[in-house]
């Protein structure tokens, strides 16, 4: 069942996706050569406390293995779920940082995925190529308009580009819950739920672009997945609302408070 969220419970949204916001932007700027993804997640932990927020993501447990940390932290290759470690970032790295929190009984979720240093041109274009196919998505978020609309622009923008995305995992609802219907994928097919957009939707869209297959192996963590070809990956994620207006970018830097 979709719970579409009044105007009062959107309005609580904005508080938790705020925090996300910002945290993953003081995330950004702490990525550097010789930083661990341990301590980005440290780091991620202590400013949602800090916030009075909690992390959306530490135990979390759909399946037989819990997540353990509060921070997902994938680099190169890997394309979501990195679980942090000792691993050192280096120049000419990306680094997928996926975090959420939940304030005031919601959750907030965003990903986007920053560059170490100095990185090929061919790096930049994926990440340039990714971002701008979450915003193809967020632009079709619009009362009428169908899921379909949502995953078939962004896997066009991505496919036009010589991109695959990934279709193991998917976007989703987003509200009392971190993941709440509808599905949200990257991509349609015929025959895939496909439910109408409506007012007071809140999607958590998710576009993870590969260079090369879209094949995923996941690593014996039981988290991490990785390009089956071992190529680079990238993943930017917002939390949209469905409003009257059009979509409102809730984990948005500067979003409306
Ligand atoms: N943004 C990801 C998602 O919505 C992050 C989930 S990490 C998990 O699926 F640990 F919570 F699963
Ligand atoms: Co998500």
């Amino acid at each position: 069942m979709v719970l579409l969220k009044s105007p009062e419970e959107i309005a609580i949204m904005r508080k938790p996706c705020r925090i996300v916001a910002e945290i993953l932007e003081e995330l950004a700027q702490a990525v550097r050569p010789g930083v661990t993804t341990d301590d980005l997640d440290r780091l991620a932990e202590q400013l949602t406390y800090r916030k009075g927020a909690r992390p959306a993501f530490k135990g979390y447990k759909p399946g037989d293995v819990v997540y353990p940390r509060t921070l997902c932290v994938s680099v190169n290759e890997e394309i979501v779920h990195g679980i942090p470690s000792g691993r050192q970032l280096k120049v000419g790295d990306i680094v997928g940082l996926d975090f959420g929190v939940v304030y005031d009984g919601f959750y907030g979720d965003a990903a986007r995925t920053v560059p170490v240093g100095r990185i090929s041109e061919s790096a930049e274009r994926l990440l340039r190529i990714t971002r701008e196919a979450l915003y193809c998505g967020i632009e079709q978020c619009r009362i009428g308009n169908r899921i379909s609309d949502i995953a078939r622009a962004v896997q066009e923008h991505a496919e036009d580009a010589g991109y695959s995305v990934v279709e193991e995992f998917a976007g989703h609802g987003i509200g009392r819950r971190l993941h709440e219907e509808p599905q949200v994928p990257n991509y349609f097919r015929r025959g895939m739920a496909n439910p109408r957009l409506q007012e007071g939707m809140v999607l958590a869209i998710e576009p993870m672009v590969n260079e090369g297959t879209a094949r995923v192996r996941i690593l014996k963590d039981g988290w991490t997945a990785v390009t089956a070809d071992g190529k680079l990956s990238a993943h930017f994620e917002h939390s949209v609302a469905i409003t009257g207006n059009g979509p409102e970018i809730l984990t948005e830097l500067g979003a409306r408070v």
